[in-house]
């Protein structure tokens, strides 16, 4: 190809990953960071060779039917790609790549951010100080739970779940975790397998979701899950809102079953989360942050670049997922 392949791209990129992105390709950029629509994405990948998008964009299969035949790669700027139907994608002959491992140091801070904050009740204390309605300091007043030398569940240990567990070595915890397939010792460390999650669930007083959303883990943590959970547990979902049924986890927040949850990712985020959680006092929220330091996020571009420069030079992409 003489011209610079022209690369459609979803969301504002950091200026580091721009400036590398205009060198190699003609880049058609979303100047005000809006969330295109499917019909605008459509229109703007008329001509374009790749597009280069975030999990904010749903590729469903519909939509990737109607991609011009000039888009051979769609280069995701994430670790999740469920936002793309991979089987019509596939099906037309599209590369499709995600941004693995460049994000885990960040996502793992993340998680332990939403597991103290829920656990010490640290969004809660927050209000009291700036609502100036901190009046006390008493033995009783806004007790929370240790986290140190309790027990960590994780359901999924693949690259991101593997740091948490590392870093959860640091409040000296127990981890458990399970998944399809035992790690190697290597990779597992002190973590145990488990290879049924109705045997991991009643032993873990903190548990943290960083499996994949797909159609197997879609509300993985229904109410049965949740009433194997001890007593005052804790409940973290740094991976995607499908993975826990909105309904289970907010019934068993409000009864007292759970004692707290943490959650970065839920379902119709961010517009239409499940106003409920807005105002449970024992829920800490945050805007799904976990892969959002400057250092990842110019790393996750490289990583997307690096896969649009093998495809266009010819080879194969590192991040292929599809
Ligand atoms: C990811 O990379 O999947 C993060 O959730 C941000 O999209």
């Amino acid at each position: 190809m003489n011209q610079k392949p022209i690369v459609t791209v979803g969301r504002k990129l950091p200026d580091r990953v721009l400036a590398r992105l205009a060198q190699s390709y003609q880049p058609r950029l979303n100047s005000d960071d809006h969330l295109y629509s499917s019909a605008e994405l459509l229109e703007k990948a008329q001509g374009a060779d790749a597009l280069l998008i975030c999990h904010t964009e749903h590729l469903s299969a519909e939509v990737i039917r109607q991609l011009p035949d000039s888009v051979r790669i769609i280069a995701n700027f994430s670790v999740g790609y469920d936002h793309v139907d991979t089987a019509a994608a596939s099906q037309r002959g599209l590369v499709v790549t995600n941004t693995p491992d460049v994000l885990n140091d960040a996502t793992a801070e993340i998680m332990f951010l939403v597991l103290l904050g829920a656990a010490r009740r640290a969004a809660e204390g927050e209000r009291l100080v700036r609502n100036n309605a901190w009046h006390t300091w008493s033995p009783t007043f806004m007790l929370g739970t240790q986290v140190t030398g309790k027990t960590l569940g994780i359901v999924g240990m693949g690259r991101v779940g593997q740091v948490c567990a590392r870093r959860a070595r640091g409040f000296d915890m127990r981890v458990l975790y399970h998944q399809r397939q035992p790690l190697e010792p290597q990779q597992a460390g002190a973590a145990q397998f488990v290879a049924s999650l109705e045997a991991m669930l009643p032993q873990c007083q903190f548990l943290s979701l960083n499996c994949p959303a797909t159609a197997q883990t879609h509300h993985l943590l229904n109410r049965e899950r949740i009433a194997l959970l001890p007593d005052g547990a804790i409940v973290v979902n740094t991976a995607r809102g499908a993975v826990v049924d909105d309904d289970a986890l907010i019934e068993a927040l409000l009864s007292g079953k759970l004692a707290a949850a943490g959650l970065d990712v839920f379902n119709g985020e961010p517009a239409n989360i499940d106003p409920r959680y807005r105002k449970l006092e024992n829920v800490f929220v945050l805007p799904h942050l976990g892969s959002a330091t400057h250092e990842t996020r110019d790393a996750m571009g490289f990583r997307a670049l690096d896969n649009l420069d093998a495809f266009f030079a010819g080879r194969e992409p590192g991040d292929r997922v599809v």
